[in-house]
């Protein structure tokens, strides 16, 4: 399963970048709005953090498919050929799907909160699904089973060779678990949740007991490298 973060805040990026296996970033017109930045130049500063082989999710905001379609071609142009460009799962949505099918331009379907929106945008052509996982909780639904069974579609579908998950708006590490238990293609997460995947004072107490254990056998500030 891909790991992406969803964030904008290029020293977030950074920093988890450093410490964690990922393998793009997301984001969408909000949490751009977040930085208060030129939109093409902190995405092109997220390229140049990511490098040419980082997926990077830009979303189109127009709200007819011909200006979807131009959007495309731009975000496609200033920031190379690993971005995907998010289309919102709404008719005029799917239309603009239809008219980048087999043009060259990586798309997928954003907005995701029902089974039916994200089976339509794999048979559009959508390389990734972006069910919101959070949001659709908060409407009193499950957010993981809506996930779970776009997979399902997808892949009882047989689009499961081109087509999957990116699922998004998590609220707990759980939820991310439970995803990548089924096998779904990629999540995308803010820092905060991707550093709840380990944070847990009982991995930090057997840490710092190995550590003491060590240091007080070889002495202080030593270890396996310099003793
Ligand atoms: O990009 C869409 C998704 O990440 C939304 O997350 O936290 O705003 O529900 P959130």
């Amino acid at each position: 399963m891909k790991l992406c973060i969803d964030i904008a805040d290029v020293e977030q990026i950074r920093r988890i970048y450093e410490y964690f296996p990922v393998d793009g970033v997301s984001t969408n017109p909000s949490i751009l709005a977040k930085t208060g930045r030129g939109p093409y130049e902190v995405l092109k500063e997220i390229r140049s953090i990511i490098g040419a082989e980082g997926e990077l999710f830009v979303q189109a905001t127009a709200r007819n498919a011909e200006g979807m379609v131009e959007e495309a071609w731009r975000i496609a142009a200033e920031l190379g050929d690993r971005t995907l460009v998010k289309i919102p799962c709404v008719p005029e949505g799917f239309k603009a799907m239809k008219q980048l099918q087999g043009e060259g331009i990586r798309f997928i379907g954003t907005a995701v909160y029902t089974a039916m929106q994200g089976w339509l945008a794999a048979k559009c052509g959508a390389e990734y699904v972006a069910p919101y996982v959070n949001r659709i909780d908060n409407m009193g639904f499950d957010g993981v089973q809506v996930a779970k069974d776009i997979h399902d579609a997808i892949v009882g579908s047989g689009y499961g060779s081109f087509s999957g998950l990116l699922a998004a708006s998590f609220k707990n590490s759980q939820q991310v678990l439970e995803l990548a238990k089924y096998g779904v293609k990629a999540v995308t997460a803010p820092p905060d949740i991707i550093e709840g995947l380990v944070k847990n004072a009982a991995i930090d107490a057997a840490v710092d007991q190995f550590c003491a254990d060590f240091q007080g056998l070889a002495g202080e500030g030593r270890t396996m490298a310099n003793i």
